[in-house]
């Protein structure tokens, strides 16, 4: 088991488990390429065992802020704290980069990644009604690091 920061070879994998798991809001391979290269202002880490990749998380960050804009586990390796540990793996990066508040936003209907973010401390700040194309409310959500 490795978590690392991703590299262009691995953009593949990850555009394959974005489009699964998010299907028409996933990003595209031109995005996730300029995280990998823009290392100043993106994060975009894999939780990967024998070179596939179970798991991967995208922020971008400026200044003391950071927004965790995807996390997601591949279905077959769900619950088995994969986006805990990866997690982890970002916040301590984001502390080494003086990163002090991580903002999120969630579909109220994300019943997994609610649980999921406050499990790890997320706490509920606020809330915007019809956000999501869908007509859904995005929970907004904040932790301090
Ligand atoms: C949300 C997600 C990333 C969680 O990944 P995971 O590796 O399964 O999560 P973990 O195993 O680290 O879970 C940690 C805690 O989160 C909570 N949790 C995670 N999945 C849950 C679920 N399906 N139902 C209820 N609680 C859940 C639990 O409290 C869990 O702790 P426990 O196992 O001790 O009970 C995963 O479900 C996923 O990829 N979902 C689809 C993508 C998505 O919606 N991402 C968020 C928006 S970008």
């Amino acid at each position: 088991m490795q978590i690392r920061y991703a590299n262009t070879s691995d953009i593949e994998q990850i555009f394959a488990l974005e489009k699964e798991i998010f299907n028409l809001e996933s990003y595209d391979i031109k995005f996730l390429n300029s995280c990998v290269q823009n290392k100043n202002s993106y994060i975009l880490a894999v939780f990967c065992e024998n070179n596939k990749i179970l798991g991967y998380a995208i922020l971008s960050y400026i200044f003391e802020n950071a927004d965790l804009l995807k996390i997601a586990v591949d279905k077959n390796y769900r619950k088995q704290h994969i986006a805990t540990d990866l997690f982890n793996f970002v916040k301590s990066e984001l502390k080494k980069l003086n990163v002090e508040n991580i903002f999120l936003e969630v579909d109220e209907n994300n019943v997994s990644a609610i649980n999921f973010y406050e499990k790890i401390g997320f706490i509920k700040f606020s809330e915007r009604k019809n956000y999501y194309k869908n007509g859904n409310t995005a929970l907004l959500y904040n932790l301090s690091i």
